[in-house]
């Protein structure tokens, strides 16, 4: 396929000079500044820039500034942190920004200093991998890898395919999206050489378990992950292990699509249109019955509850299922002021007053005996096989839900270990039409829910991506 000219999309995501150097004076600040209150403290740690900003593969307006403090390896690790947390807290509060403590491998320090994001993350000054203390250290390694390898050029093929993937929907490696980390974008530009040959390679050669092993060591054979991206500085770590399947095949399919017919659309937000009386109708007109159960999210990362919400959400469904619901489709979100939602749409929501139950084969005697104890004169036999009719416990979704999210019977369902708690505390689930009616702020007025147009947006922007699920991957 011949080359396309993609100048002026990096016209509007590529850095201008002043903001490259707005963001080069206020990282050499910060640096300057770690390194004095590091010297003042006697700490021996010293401040590296590192990330998209030291690679020089961040996209205009959106430079979240990371700064890793290395220490020696020889120091203690409660020490570490406690440095680590010291050196951020102390550099924001002179900085005059605002701060706020987060974790990854172990905590860190992040601040809001001049509109920006800047991360204070401690970690182990190491030479190699086979040094490695905690995941973070290999940061430092991964931006120096990079400086040495990527060209200039090359930076601005990173920046097209880091902008593709966001706005199709793929970019991030945190759980709540499951796609491509920036590093891993890199390493995708280092392997095949521009933005259009990595979409290229993917539509025409990726299947599970393909592998990039730009330093050929051999070792994809360590990993299982749909995608394997083997570390180039660590033979034992692939670079791809948190993207999910889902979001490769999106990827793929987005290549596809854009390889197609390309279009300068893809690198910008799909506007989407959607209203509340459209997604009522939509949902009405299925023909299923859609439910969705709030309740507050548990006071951890939002990164580590999305996997706990994901399994709660798997747990219902399946739960749902045994007991003879037939489940259509499920998702979950936490919306920005901290509530988890589950939403779980149903084919089958009323079901007969009794069940046929499979029982022995009539050839076992000591099986039939105890069957036929408690089931005495209402079983039959058909074919060859004891069956009776037994009365179902939950005979409608509603009754399902408030049966089984009790204390009684929530040991039924497999949480996510911050998840059931919450859940027993306080919960609603409210069939989605009615959700909708009673949060009308055109009708109904202000609700007990959702107070405001925002959270309402936020919720209705879900639902319109529930029912619009491919939405993201062409234009
Ligand atoms: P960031 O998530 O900030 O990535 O992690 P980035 O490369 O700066 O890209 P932007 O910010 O989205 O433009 C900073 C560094 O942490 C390591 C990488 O080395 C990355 O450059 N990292 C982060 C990983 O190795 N894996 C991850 O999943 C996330
Ligand atoms: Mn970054």
């Amino acid at each position: 396929m011949a080359a396309i000219n993609f100048d002026k999309v990096l016209k509007d995501i590529k850095p201008p000079e002043t903001e490259r150097k707005k963001v080069k004076a206020l990282s050499d600040k910060l640096i300057q500044l770690i390194n004095e209150i590091t010297a003042e403290k006697d700490l021996n740690g010293e401040a590296v820039l590192v990330g998209s900003v030291a690679k020089g593969t961040w996209l205009a307006g959106k430079a979240d500034v990371d700064l890793f403090i290395k220490f020696p390896l020889s120091m203690d690790e409660a020490l570490l942190k406690e440095s680590g947390l010291y050196i951020g807290h102390r550099c924001i509060e002179v900085m005059q920004g605002s701060s706020e403590e987060r974790y990854a491998s172990h905590p860190y320090v992040t601040g809001f200093i001049n509109g920006y994001e800047i991360d204070f993350v401690p970690c182990y000054s190491i030479k190699d991998s086979s040094q490695l203390k905690s995941a973070v250290d290999r940061t430092i390694l991964h931006t120096e890898y990079i400086k040495k390898n990527l060209s200039a050029e090359q930076a601005d093929e990173v920046l097209l395919l880091k902008r593709f993937m966001e706005s199709v929907g793929t970019y991030g490696s945190e759980f709540k999206v499951g796609g491509f980390s920036g590093y891993l974008c890199e390493l995708l530009v280092l392997q095949y050489g521009s933005f259009q040959k990595v979409l290229e390679a993917a539509r025409g050669e990726w299947k599970p378990g393909y592998t990039i092993d730009l330093e050929k060591y051999g070792t994809s054979k360590l990993f299982n992950e749909p995608l394997v991206a083997v570390d180039p500085v660590d033979k034992k770590r692939n670079v791809a292990a948190a993207l999910t399947l889902q979001k490769m095949a999106e990827f793929v399919v987005a290549s596809g699509n854009f390889l197609k017919s390309p279009s300068k659309n893809y690198f910008y937000p799909r506007e989407l249109k959607f209203d509340l009386n459209s997604i009522k109708d939509e949902f009405k007109n299925r023909g299923t019955k859609t439910f969705l159960l709030t309740f507050k999210s548990p006071d951890i990362p939002e990164d580590a509850v999305y996997p706990q919400i994901r399994k709660t959400e798997k747990s219902i469904v399946k739960v749902a299922e045994m007991r003879g619901f037939r489940v259509l489709g499920s998702d979950s979100w936490v919306s920005p002021d901290g509530k988890v939602f589950t939403l779980i749409e149903f084919e089958t929501w009323k079901l007969p007053a009794l069940k046929k139950h499979s029982g022995p084969f009539v050839w076992y005697q000591d099986h039939q005996e105890r069957f036929l104890e408690k089931h005495a004169d209402k079983a039959w036999i058909d074919g060859d096989r004891w069956v009776v009719e037994v009365p179902r416990e939950y005979r409608d979704v509603e009754s399902f839900f408030s049966g089984v999210l009790t204390k009684r019977e929530i040991n039924l369902l497999k949480f996510g270990k911050h998840i059931k708690s919450e859940l027993l505390r306080k919960h609603e689930i409210t069939e989605i039409v009615e959700f909708l009616e009673s949060n009308d702020l055109e009708t109904a007025g202000a609700s007990e829910n959702l107070k405001s147009k925002g959270k309402l947006q936020d919720v209705l922007k879900h639902l319109y991506a529930y029912l619009n699920r491919s939405e993201l991957l062409w234009r």
